[in-house]
């Protein structure tokens, strides 16, 4: 567990080579996001493990938090990334990842975006529309320069999460259908000389629990992956995208591993059923997540600045807010309130805690029964280590978080 209680006092890592909060967030003096790289460390290995059966390749999605020391550590243990703008290939590259170990995803690539990746060289353009493609195959023509690439599908499935993080559905602007295909072909027929269709790719969503929706589009987007076969183009890729979530209301992260474990076992069998025994040797299959490896590795630790007791509510007004931790606002998403320091007295009260952005939104938790708080508290919100940071901006002209690094124990300002 990468956050724990001990003597009253919250820590970060491990039981063996811990460091306590507090002590790490208040001489930084301004909200302070923390991250456990142990943690994602063990995460990556579980997922790697999950699909052991599999030739797999892991490419983390730099979106969910592209923090340089993560990226950097990430890279060191061989995983690669998924990244959706020129920005991240920027940063992953910055970070020490081979170009071979870039894929770019997205539905929005600029042309300098499209000349930046092939000039890098890197391992796949996942590519999302007709025109995107003719784009690709124009950039490089006029580079002099040969590109892989991947069709994103949309499989058409309702993977039950928030309608803002649903990707795989026919009103969601990702990914092409079947009816496609034709004028893909023709593209691709006529410039086998610069772009080679390496495979397909799919994601369906975000903060996904529903292994029967994640294998139905698999498994739809390996009908369409023998289409392409069947019209003469040897595929050796397959990309299952990420979206595995975890569950906000608890810190009991079994459930989550043994979805991963679960996970690997069904699409293992699936692509076995699919391609036979030794799909291995016929098939990469890559994968993209992302909240599953960071979002647990994270905590924004916030000051009380004011307690506000109002007829209707009592507030803590802390000093973080929408501007750094913009999933409540955005998706009235619930991240658990640790108090930092807990307190002896068993005295508590029912606070709503809300930022300094000007605006009502700016709600980090609604009704939440804590100890009695105080000016000078320090709160922490568990699980942003996934679009916490990654999602923060400026509004009201406020600093950006700081960023620590605990590993063994020992914190650095990443
Ligand atoms: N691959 C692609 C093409 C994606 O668009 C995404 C996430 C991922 C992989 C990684 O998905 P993950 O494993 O993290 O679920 N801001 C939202 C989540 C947006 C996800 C966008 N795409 C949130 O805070 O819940």
């Amino acid at each position: 567990m990468a956050y724990f209680y001990r003597d009253g006092k919250l820590k970060v890592g491990t039981e063996t080579a811990f460091a306590d909060v507090a002590e790490l967030a208040r001489p930084q003096g301004r909200p302070t996001y923390i991250y456990d790289i142990g943690d994602i460390e063990k995460r990556l290995r579980a997922y790697d493990a999950a699909f052991k059966g599999l030739n797999t390749a892991i490419h983390y999605a730099v979106k969910a938090n592209s923090n340089p020391s993560i990226l950097k550590r990430l890279a060191q243990w061989g995983a690669g990334v998924d990244t959706v703008s020129a920005g991240e290939v920027k940063k992953a590259i910055a970070a020490g990842f081979a170009p071979s170990k870039i894929i770019f995803s997205g539905v929005a690539k600029t042309k300098a975006e499209i000349e930046y990746a092939v000039t890098q060289g890197i391992k796949q353009l996942n590519v999302e529309s007709p025109a995107e493609l003719k784009r690709i195959v124009a950039t490089c023509r006029a580079l002099g320069k040969t590109v892989d690439v991947a069709f994103r599908m949309n499989p058409d499935v309702d993977p039950k999460t928030h309608p803002y993080i649903t990707t795989g559905f026919r009103e969601n602007k990702f990914g092409m259908d079947e009816s496609f295909l034709p004028e893909l072909l023709a593209t691709l027929r006529e410039s086998k000389d610069v772009v080679r269709l390496r495979g397909l790719t799919m994601h369906i969503g975000s903060l996904l629990f529903d292994l029967d929706v994640l294998q139905e589009a698999v498994e739809k987007t390996i009908a369409v992956h023998k289409r392409f076969e069947a019209e003469g183009f040897a595929l050796d890729r397959f990309d299952i995208g990420g979206g595995l979530g975890i569950r906000y209301e608890t810190d009991d992260t079994s459930e989550e591993f043994a979805m991963l474990a679960t996970y690997g076992e069904r699409l293992t069998a699936v692509f076995k059923k699919h391609f036979g025994a030794d799909v291995s040797s016929k098939l990469e299959i890559l994968t993209e997540p992302g909240r599953i490896l960071v979002a647990r590795s994270g905590l924004l630790v916030s000051e009380v600045q004011y307690i506000k007791k109002a007829p209707a509510k009592t507030f803590a007004i802390v000093d973080t807010g929408m501007h750094h931790l913009l999933r409540p606002a955005l998706y009235q998403a619930k991240h658990r309130v640790l108090p930092i320091e807990e307190r002896k007295s068993s005295a508590g009260e029912s606070y709503d805690i809300v930022g300094p952005i000007c605006e009502s939104s700016d709600v980090l938790a609604k009704n939440v029964a804590l100890p009695l708080l105080d000016e000078g508290d320090l709160l922490g919100f568990a699980d942003s280590g996934a679009y916490g940071f990654a999602m923060a901006s400026s509004y009201n002209s406020h600093e950006f978080p700081v960023e620590l690094i605990v590993e063994n124990g020992r914190a650095s300002r990443a």
